[in-house]
């Protein structure tokens, strides 16, 4: 006879945490890291009042309809795309995210995408390895400079605001931003960054930095309208989401030089890429790494524990989104 909440992790976790839910929990967990159909996700979450997702879980009406014990879902993820928000508070389903915690990490695989599309570091190695680097010429392989050039960044929440301070105080850069709405005055003046509408800053920059979250209204909000507004020595980054960027409009653009290059760590529709995309020299493709460091994934990992242990345990989500 016990009486622990119980709770489901949907995917393999750092064991110390899988211990730590122990000490408060009942869990399940999928440390086999199988990939679950939603029939089977469905079926082990009976009986749990909570389940860690990673944020590729689609948490929905028909899901919470047929899980009438959940009462938490714990996202390791910053971004809950996967989450119907107003659903989950119709049904009285808490949500929480990971904000903060991979905001530095994120921002560092933001700008080595940057650096690495302007600089053509990958179509050079592979040049290298391939063999066909015989001969030292003058113009071979250059790209575009990033020290002292302009850069776009679009989505200035915390990741998008961490690429502004690296960008300014590490780099000399000119700094712009489009946001859904500006940043206080003091904010703006401590990042040296000016507001533009996103058509002036898509013909103003060298480099723009996509950091927008997913939802509809950001779906292809970079399609090739806005590509053809950019420079042909441009580069675009995005480290946000897939569907912000019209990947097959972008694959064009990059094959025609209607911008010079880019840098991605997301796709519509992954972990699967429209071919086209594999075919442009000109892209560096990294499979949704941004977080991707030990110490910030064990802390994203945390975050959402402590979200399951916090709520379930006092009624107090530390990370709510509802
Ligand atoms: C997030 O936290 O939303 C990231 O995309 C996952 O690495």
């Amino acid at each position: 006879m016990h009486n622990k909440p119980a709770v489901l992790v949907s995917r393999a976790i750092f064991p110390e945490y899988l211990e730590l839910l122990r000490q408060h929990f009942e869990v399940v967990s999928n440390q086999a890291d199988e990939a679950w159909t939603r029939a089977q996700f469905i079926e082990r979450l009976q009986g749990k009042q909570g389940v860690f997702t990673t944020g590729s879980e689609r948490i929905d009406a028909d899901l919470l309809a047929q899980c009438p014990d959940l009462q938490i879902c714990a996202n390791m993820a910053v971004g809950y795309d996967n989450f119907d928000v107003p659903a989950m508070s119709a049904a009285g389903v808490v949500a929480t995210n990971a904000p903060g915690v991979l905001t530095e990490t994120t921002a560092d695989l933001g700008f080595a995408l940057l650096m690495a599309a302007a600089r053509r570091v990958s179509e050079a190695e592979a040049y290298l390895r391939a063999g066909h680097w015989q001969r030292w010429s003058y113009a071979m392989l250059s790209g575009h400079d990033v020290y002292g050039s302009t850069i776009g960044i679009v989505g200035m929440g915390r990741i998008g605001q961490a690429i502004a301070r690296r960008a300014v105080r590490g780099f000399d850069m000119r700094l712009v931003y489009h946001n859904r709405s500006r940043l206080d005055a003091a904010t703006e003046a401590s990042l040296q960054a000016t507001y533009l509408g996103l058509d002036e800053l898509l013909a103003s920059v060298d480099h723009l930095v996509l950091v927008v979250p997913y939802s509809p209204a950001a779906h292809h909000l970079i399609g090739a309208q806005q590509l053809a507004i950019m420079k042909p020595s441009a580069t675009l980054v995005n480290i946000g989401r897939g569907g912000v960027v019209d990947d097959a409009a972008l694959a064009q653009a990059l094959q025609a030089g209607t911008i010079a290059a880019a840098g991605l760590d997301v796709f519509e529709g992954e972990p699967r890429l429209n071919p086209a995309l594999l075919a442009c020299k000109n892209v560096v493709l990294t499979p949704h790494i941004g977080s991707a460091s030990e110490p910030t994934r064990k802390a994203m990992v945390k975050l959402a524990c402590d979200n399951l242990i916090s709520y379930l345990t006092t009624g107090r989500a530390l990370t709510p989104l509802n």
